[in-house]
This record gives C-alpha cells, structure tokens and sequence, in this order.
C-alpha cells in the first residue's frame, strides 16, 4: 500500500478535465423518468403546494408538456391518473376511457418517440385510497389481482410501453405476465411505507383515508426483506426492479444491486425532491447543486436509471 508522500489523491482533482476523466459516475438523459399526472378537463394545469413545478395536467396540457419535455431531449416518462371518479374497487383505472388510456392514446399519437410507462396501482383510483379492494379494514391481496391485471392490460391496449405495479400486493407480477407475456414490467419490488410520499399523494390525490399503508408496503426497518421481494418479483417475471424511495435506501440499492443482474431503478420519491425544492426556496442550499448531487448519490450506489421530478430541470443542467 502506497502512503503519503508517494501517493497524494489531489493530483487527479487539479482541473475540470482531470476530474472528468476519472469520474466513476455519469448522469445521462437516457437515464431519467419524468413523471406525470393525467387529469379530466381541458386546459387544465393545476399546481400543487407540496411538489413546486409538478401539476397535475389534463391530456392536452400532458401532450405539450411531454413534448417540450421530448425535445428537451428526456426519452421517457410515467404516467399516473387523477379519474374524474372513484369507487370502492377502483374502476377508473381499468376504464378504457380513462385518463391514463386517454393520454396514452394522444401521447402516441403526437410524441411519437417518447417512451410510456405507466404505474399499475388502485390508490388514485379508489375512494378509500387504498391500493387495493377492501375486505373489512384490509387490502384483500388475491381479489386485487385481478383489478390490477385489468388495468395493465387497458394501459397496453392503449398504447402503453411498459406497465409498473406499484401496489405490493404478493403475486401480482405473475398475474400481470401471465397475460402480459411480452410486455416490460417495471416492478416497485422494494417499495417502502414511506414517509416520503406524502406531496406526491397530495398531486395524486391518493392520500388513504384510514389507517396506512403498513400491511403491504414494506417495513422501514428491513434490508434483508427487500432482496426477498426481489428475487420473487424476478421469478415472476419482472423485467427490471425498482427500489423506492431513492436516497434513505442507498444501502437496499447497493444490495440489491450485487446480488441481481436485471436492470436496477430507483425512484426518487415525490418527499425527496420537495424537500430539497423547500430547502432550496428558503435560501438554505443550492437546488441545482443538491439535485445533481443526490441523483449521482443514487447512481453511484446502483441505479442504472432514476424516476424523477427533476428529470425536466436535468435536461436544461446537463
Ligand atoms: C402508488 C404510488 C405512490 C407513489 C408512486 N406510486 C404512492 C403511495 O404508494 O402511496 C409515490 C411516488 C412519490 O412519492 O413520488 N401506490
């Protein structure tokens, strides 16, 4: 082991060029999803308190912004639905003439080569807010199923790319598969009952309203169990496996990683960024810096792509 005088790690720091060359990690547009919120009506571009510079757009607003998000050069986005109605089972999320399957439908349409992911959940879509049916006071897993296979099914037929279930319920990867053979999926695999979810529930008008979402999101406090998940969602045939939210979870990014070979995601969750964004407004950091370097944080330790809401301001930085 060479020491100090020998070795001295500031020769590689002397200039921009040096350090480029040396630098392990790069972020890339290729790399990045810019998530979305369909609403009803026309026109429509409603702003949120929680998520600065998100809103919630009806279709014909989500076209100009994903287009002048296209030309900016991100090549993909997520897509999640405020319906105009919700029930106990979720309907909207299934219907063919729903919000998502409408903006699907104009996204094709007219930006051609955007990519379109859309999120498989019922939390938008149900009038308890819960991310599946209910049985008494609990989420019934295998009744979901079926719901959440209807509504990726209805995103391909509209014109979907891929399908990413996000509601955790045990199975629902090889529902999906099994009639989705050739369909991406992006799975939520380590998805947490997070903290962090609160300003995206406020765009998503999602917010479950009783009790939590502890009976099927992962616990906090587990590593191990996420490469548990993992392994199951891959076995069922996920494509890719997402870890959520990004930066508390380095360490299940790095895990999981190492011990799979798929592609990894991380998804930089709606509280991470406002955070940042309200640190940034009140003169405490840097936004431009402190995104940037979260972001790398969350390459660094293992995702090869990132969901996030900076995706937009990521084309203009880089
Ligand atoms: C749907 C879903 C949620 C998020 C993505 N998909 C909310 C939740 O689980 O309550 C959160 C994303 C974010 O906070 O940016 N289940």
């Amino acid at each position: 082991m060479s020491t100090f005088p020998a070795t001295r790690l500031r020769r590689l720091r002397r200039t921009d060029a040096l350090r480029a060359l040396v630098r392990e990690t790069a972020l890339s547009l290729d790399d990045v999803v810019m998530p979305f919120f369909a609403c009803p009506g026309e026109g429509v571009v409603r702003p949120v308190e929680g998520l600065p510079a998100i809103a919630q757009r009806s279709v014909d607003e989500l076209v100009l912004a994903a287009g002048a998000l296209a030309s900016a050069g991100v090549r993909a986005v997520l897509l999640f639905g405020i319906p105009e109605e919700k029930d106990a089972e979720g309907s909207g999320a299934w219907n063919d003439d729903g919000v998502v399957q409408r903006a699907l439908r104009a996204l094709r349409a007219e930006v051609p080569g955007l990519t379109l992911l859309t999120d498989v959940c019922l939390c938008e879509y149900t009038d308890h807010g819960h991310c599946g049916v209910l049985d008494g006071d609990t989420v019934a897993n295998d009744e979901t199923l079926e719901l959440l296979v209807r509504t990726a099914v209805s995103h391909v037929e509209a014109g979907a790319d891929a399908v990413c279930p996000s509601d955790m319920m045990d199975g629902r990867v090889g529902a999906i598969r099994a009639v989705l053979p050739e369909t991406p999926i992006v799975s939520y695999a380590a998805k947490y009952a997070s903290a962090f979810y609160g300003p995206f529930r406020e765009v998503a008008e999602s917010a479950p309203s009783f009790g939590d979402r502890r009976g099927y999101q992962m616990d906090p406090a587990n590593g191990r169990e996420a490469l548990r998940e993992c392994a199951l969602d891959l076995a069922e045939g996920a494509d890719v496996l997402m870890v959520k939210p990004a930066l508390p979870y380095l360490d299940v990014l790095r895990a999981v990683r190492e011990r799979f070979d798929c592609p990894i995601w991380a998804y930089q969750v709606s509280g991470e960024y406002a955070m940042l964004r309200a640190a940034a407004a009140a003169g405490h950091l840097d936004e431009r810096g402190a995104a940037l370097e979260a972001l790398t944080a969350i390459k660094r330790a293992g995702a090869g792509t990132i969901v996030t809401y900076w995706a937009r301001d990521l084309a203009t930085w880089l």
